[in-house]
């Protein structure tokens, strides 16, 4: 890529920055986004999806956006859950200050707190983690940030990642259940699968 990657700490292109519309049935957010982020030019299709597909998120009171880009699901997860803090992840500092210019306007920014992932305290844990994971660090990255980051769900809590198909979906569900994690598909829409994990497994009989 000549412009560098959207995963980098420190993009080096120049910083162009321009509106985002976040168009949802229920949400609709006008947000900044800029040169050297992850899909910096409109709402990428898998995120979309991710955010038309998940459970409601009103009674969540602690969220974590993996790898949070811009922020589209950062302030949409704070919109839908107006009591929750939502932290939000990234090692790009650009999409870091976007993500919290961008919560700021929501009038969200107390609530908000966009973070390095080493910035994070470490007695913090989530009752809902949503990502767009970054697929493209690598298997070995990913798993590694993957395990990081599910250990800290609450014992009933729940994670949502959108994944593309032809970028391996269906065997990281097959991962996440061999680490322990019992993973559903939520849905399966144009080549992307919302994958559903949890930290513990329902017994038969409950209902999540
Ligand atoms: C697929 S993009 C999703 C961005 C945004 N959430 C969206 O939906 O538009 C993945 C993001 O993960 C970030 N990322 C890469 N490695 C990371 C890591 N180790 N920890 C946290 N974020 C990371 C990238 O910088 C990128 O912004």
């Amino acid at each position: 890529m000549s412009d560098g990657h959207y995963f980098e700490d420190d993009p080096e292109i120049e910083s162009s920055p321009h509106s985002v519309e976040v168009t949802l049935p229920d949400v609709s957010l006008s947000l900044t986004s800029d040169r050297g982020v992850f899909s910096a030019d409109k709402l990428d299709t898998g995120t979309k999806l991710l955010l038309l597909e998940i459970p409601s998120l009103v009674e969540a009171t602690t969220i974590l956006d993996i790898g949070c880009g811009w922020g589209p699901i950062t302030c949409v997860a704070a919109r839908r859950a107006p009591q929750a803090d939502v932290w939000a992840i990234d090692v790009n500092r650009r999409a870091r200050d976007l993500a919290a210019t961008n919560a700021e306007s929501l009038g969200a920014g107390d609530r908000v707190h966009v973070r390095a992932p080493d910035d994070v305290p470490d007695d913090i844990t989530f009752d809902r983690i949503l990502s767009n994971p970054p697929i493209r660090i690598g298997k070995p990255a990913l798993h590694d940030l993957l395990l990081h980051w599910l250990p800290r769900l609450t014992t009933d809590g729940v994670a949502h990642l959108v994944v593309q198909k032809h970028l391996g979906s269906d065997s990281l569900a097959t991962w996440l259940e061999g680490r322990g994690y019992p993973t559903l598909r939520l849905a399966s829409r144009a080549g992307y699968r919302i994958l559903e994990v949890r930290r513990t497994a329902i017994e038969p009989g409950e209902t999540a």
